[in-house]
């Protein structure tokens, strides 16, 4: 069989991109190794940023979004024991975010794809993709040396029915971080810049009410914790542990005793977190990558298959849904136009986002946690600079505008 674009993955990049070239009758494959339910139950983000509640919704994904979700106005900073509120929609002309799981948006663009999109095949994996090296000429046929241009394929491999061939106008590798799409870009092409850190976050996800009515994101000297929740029942929290934490060692009331003492502040001084069953206990390594360019010929990589920040930010699935709009909008031009200005400047364009949101995501996890070779010294630092954040509008401001995310196409 042959499609315009074959999508590689079934995540939040994958999925919205299958909606956005539905919407604009555009034909579409998506390819992805999970069954169902694991992929609509792996707990991942839970912040969606302005922007990308502005897409769900013109995309026609974010009804229920809007009914459940539960609108952010700001976040709390605790440190030195004190709280601070930085206050979004004043810092920054109105915007501000949502708290709606991944899982949940994940579900809603199931749903859809399966009622009236392309095609979405589950427990298909990709093996291989080849043929992408070819860039068109303006009439589409030829390759960059006049011959004809390979025809893009994709190799997978179906539950049911066995090893199978895609051919494509267009891959889009929406395979995440451990995805195959890359691995097509020839290696003397790409360039990876990456960081690790020298600690992980526990996550547990419980069913007790939230700490507060908004996020917390604590500094303490025993490490980082942050507050956060799925619903008015559901809390998610957070806590810094060492690279290589069992999470045997973390019995549920240790876990809450080390909550309840990260997250103490003397603005509330009896303050303690209602505690509930745990349903989840997690480890999370943390991780900077980028690798460049995003585009090669007529693959075109999106969201943690290009990119991975770590999660102080809040800021994975937010880049792979900007990634995929800008992608959306490249192919619809090419689609109605002939024209591949916008492809040709999908990777300068990406990056340019991504390179600000892996700066912010780096900034706001070396803010916040206690790294094990920091002197005192750095950690006077870190104290420092959230007091300039707590009073000063344009370092508050700054943090705003990062968080509740930048212009999808940055100025260049
Ligand atoms: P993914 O969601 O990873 O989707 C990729 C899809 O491709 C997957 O469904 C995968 O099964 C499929 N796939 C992979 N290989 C193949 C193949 N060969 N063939 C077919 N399909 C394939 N971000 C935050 O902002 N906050 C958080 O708290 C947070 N927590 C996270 C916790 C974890 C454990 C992880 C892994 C990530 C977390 N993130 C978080 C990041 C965020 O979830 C990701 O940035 C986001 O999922 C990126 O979406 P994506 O579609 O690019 O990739
Ligand atoms: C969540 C995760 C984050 O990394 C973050 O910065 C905020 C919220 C969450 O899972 O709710």
């Amino acid at each position: 069989t042959h499609t315009s674009v074959g999508i590689i993955g079934a995540g939040p990049a994958g999925l919205l991109l299958a909606r956005l070239l539905h919407n604009a009758g555009i034909d579409c494959v998506v390819l992805e190794n999970r069954d169902r339910a694991y992929v609509e139950q792996r707990q991942r983000a839970g912040i969606l940023e302005q922007s990308t509640v502005d897409v769900l919704r013109s995309a026609g994904a974010g009804e229920r979004m809007d009914r459940e979700g539960l609108p952010h106005d700001g976040i709390e900073l605790r440190y030195d024991r004190r709280s601070h509120r930085i206050d979004f929609p004043s810092l920054t002309g109105g915007r501000r975010v949502m708290v709606y799981a991944q899982t949940e948006m994940v579900k809603d663009l199931v749903a859809q794809q399966l009622a009236d999109g392309a095609p979405l095949f589950f427990e298909s994996e990709v093996t291989r993709i080849e043929g992408v090296e070819g860039v068109e000429d303006a009439d589409g046929t030829k390759g960059i040396h006049g011959t004809k241009a390979p025809t893009p394929t994709i190799h997978y491999h179906h539950q049911d029915r066995g090893p199978t061939t895609l051919t494509c106008d267009y891959i889009a590798g929406c395979d995440g971080f451990h995805g195959v799409a890359r691995n097509a870009v020839p290696a003397g092409l790409r360039r990876t810049y990456e960081r690790t850190y020298p600690y992980s976050w526990l996550g547990i996800l419980a069913q007790a009410p939230p700490a507060y009515d908004e996020l917390i994101y604590a500094h303490s000297s025993r490490g980082f914790a942050l507050a956060s929740m799925r619903s008015p029942a559901v809390s998610r929290l957070y806590l810094q542990v060492p690279n290589g934490t069992d999470p045997a060692d973390w019995p549920d009331a240790r876990v809450w005793d080390e909550l309840d003492a990260r997250l103490a502040t003397d603005a509330d001084p009896g303050w303690k977190l209602e505690r509930g069953p745990i349903a989840a206990t997690s480890v999370l390594p943390m991780r900077s990558r980028v690798v460049e360019p995003m585009r090669y010929g007529r693959l075109l990589l999106a969201g943690d298959a290009a990119h991975i920040v770590p999660p102080t930010g809040a800021k994975g699935l937010n880049l792979a849904v900007a990634d995929v709009v800008v992608l959306a909008r490249a192919l619809v031009q090419r689609h109605v136009t002939g024209s591949t200005e916008l492809l040709d400047a999908y990777s300068d364009t990406c990056l340019r986002r991504v390179w600000r949101a892996e700066h912010f995501s780096y900034a706001m996890t070396e803010l916040l946690h206690a790294d094990p070779a920091h002197s005192a010294f750095e950690t006077r630092l870190q104290l420092s600079q959230l007091d300039r954040i707590a009073h000063s509008r344009h370092a508050a401001a700054e943090l705003a505008e990062n968080y509740t995310g930048l212009p999808i196409a940055l100025p260049s």
